[in-house]
């Protein structure tokens, strides 16, 4: 059977998906800059799982049931600090550079950030959830394209509560690969957008997501702007990473 792909590409999209029956759906979720390079990162150190939460207020809640947690996340990009959480200073930011075997190898960490935890957790009731990023795309369309769906949704996390560049231009690169596999899956309209963008950027990649809104903002900062160049780093961990319906994400 035929498999049908969508890509949604703002917040107002993949919110609406707590009103969708997912039952039958493969979520794949892209926040390129940087929460899903982070927590493939963090899982190809030895990280035990991640467990992606909306608000501060639940990552400090979890510290509480289970003080051996390391919390992880930002707000404008930054690691979250005692200001923003009643005191807590959170073990790490959202830097997939800082999440080493040392710092993360054997731990279980809770992260919140801006868009791509919210992403996650919208496709909680999906049939099966994948986080994808270029550091692991094509172990994610090998894993996508065995399991062969009938129905495949790739969530763009976007910036804000915009679209962001980045994650489209991912999205058409998931599409263009898995089409080569796959020649008879149909494309939406939205994923024939993700995948003419992604043609038409592929040939200076680095050039074209350095122009993001996103890209813009970590560049600008000097302790955040080696994470542009390591999140697009195609195929850096070939990994599969899916999250569980209890919400954890590990490797599989
Ligand atoms: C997000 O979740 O919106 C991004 O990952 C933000 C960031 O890492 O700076």
């Amino acid at each position: 059977m035929g498999c049908h792909i969508e890509v949604l590409f703002t917040p107002a999209e993949f919110h609406a998906l707590r009103g969708r029956d997912l039952g039958g759906t493969t979520c794949v979720v892209f926040d390129i800059l940087r929460a899903t390079s982070t927590i493939v990162t963090g899982l190809a150190n030895g990280a035990a799982g991640f467990m992606p939460v909306e608000e501060i207020s639940e990552a400090l809640a979890m510290r509480r049931r289970r003080p051996d947690v390391l919390l992880a996340g930002e707000r404008d990009g930054l690691r979250i600090g005692g200001a923003l959480s009643g005191g807590v200073e959170f073990d790490l930011g959202n830097s997939p550079r800082e999440f080493t075997p040392e710092k993360v190898g054997g731990r279980m960490i809770i992260s919140t950030t801006t868009n791509g935890t919210r992403a996650l957790r919208s496709c909680l009731s999906a049939q099966a959830v994948v986080v994808a990023s270029f550091l692991n795309l094509s172990r994610s369309v090998d894993y996508v394209v065995g399991r062969q769906p009938s129905r495949l949704l790739l969530v763009c996390a976007g910036t804000g509560e915009h679209a962001a560049l980045e994650d489209t231009l991912t999205a058409g690169a998931f599409c263009e690969q898995a089409t080569r596999h796959q020649p008879a899956w149909e494309l939406l309209d939205s994923a024939r957008i993700a995948l003419q963008a992604y043609e038409h950027a592929s040939g200076n990649l680095s050039s074209a997501i350095n122009g993001a809104e996103n890209a813009r903002r970590l560049l600008a900062n000097p302790l955040l702007r080696d994470d542009v160049e390591f999140c697009l780093r195609r195929d850096l961990h070939p990994i599969i990473a899916l999250m569980t319906p209890e919400g954890v994400v590990q490797r599989c």
